[in-house]
């Protein structure tokens, strides 16, 4: 009887989870995101933590995420409590060769933008598929909004040519509340650069958050067949 010791080859996506987990130092306070690779990343560093038996704390910017880690035997502290945060470490929707991202696929941006701008280093994760001329090449940009505000930033944001929509639950039949209770708008801009983007909506009233994160990221880890390629 033969016994096929073969290991199955790791995706990008756990690839570039190893290369972020590697880079976790005992002692620190890890900032966890949310989504696929974020999953990803925290079942290597629950695996890394007891390995190497590092002290380390953790802290989530999602339910999903701090659950996930508490099953994985992290030692997670509330957002609340935090003084300073290490590193904190995410997936992204798209990213752009000077390490703009667009992120907030999920309901969850306020927290992650917090997050990753406080973290004294922010670490991306993504497959080569995420990598793009221009942000909002393949997505809407997410624009996270009070629920009082939605109608008035729409009609703004029309008037300047975007074009969108309310971004509905997962049966379609309401709207989707974030994370902190807002809506979220799932817009496109034909006429603006990223950078104007994000300047209007970071000072547009009724805009709690937006999905484009500029100038935060220290350095990306991009995976692909032929392994990974660190952005930076
Ligand atoms: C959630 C995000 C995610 O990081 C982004 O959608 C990437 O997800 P995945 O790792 O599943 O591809 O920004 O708001």
């Amino acid at each position: 009887m033969s016994t096929n010791t073969k290991a199955t080859p790791q995706s990008p996506k756990q690839q570039v989870a190893i290369k972020a987990a590697e880079i976790v130092d005992n002692g620190m306070i890890v900032g966890l995101g949310t989504g696929s690779t974020a999953n990803l990343f925290i079942d290597e560093l629950a695996r890394r933590q007891r390995e190497h038996q590092l002290d380390i704390q953790v802290v989530a910017s999602s339910v999903i995420s701090r659950v996930k880690a508490e099953q994985a035997g992290l030692k997670v502290m509330a957002i609340e409590h935090l003084s300073h945060l290490d590193m904190y470490v995410d997936g992204a929707d798209e990213v752009t060769s000077d390490m703009t991202l667009l992120k907030g696929r999920g309901q969850d941006l306020v927290c992650e933008k917090l997050l990753a701008s406080h973290a004294t280093a922010f670490y991306v994760m993504v497959d080569e598929s995420k990598m793009v001329n221009k942000i909002g090449e393949k997505n809407a940009i997410p624009i996270e909004v009070i629920p009082q505000a939605a109608q008035l930033v729409l009609n703004r944001l029309s008037k300047l040519q975007a074009k969108g929509s309310l971004r509905l639950n997962a049966a379609g039949d309401n709207v989707a509340y974030s994370a902190a209770g807002n809506l979220i708008l799932d817009m496109q801009f034909t006429t603006f650069e990223t950078a104007q983007i994000n300047a209007l909506l970071t000072v547009m009233p009724g805009v709690v958050e937006h999905g484009i994160f500029a100038d935060v990221a220290k350095a990306v880890f991009v995976g692909s067949s032929d392994g990974v390629k660190l952005l930076q």
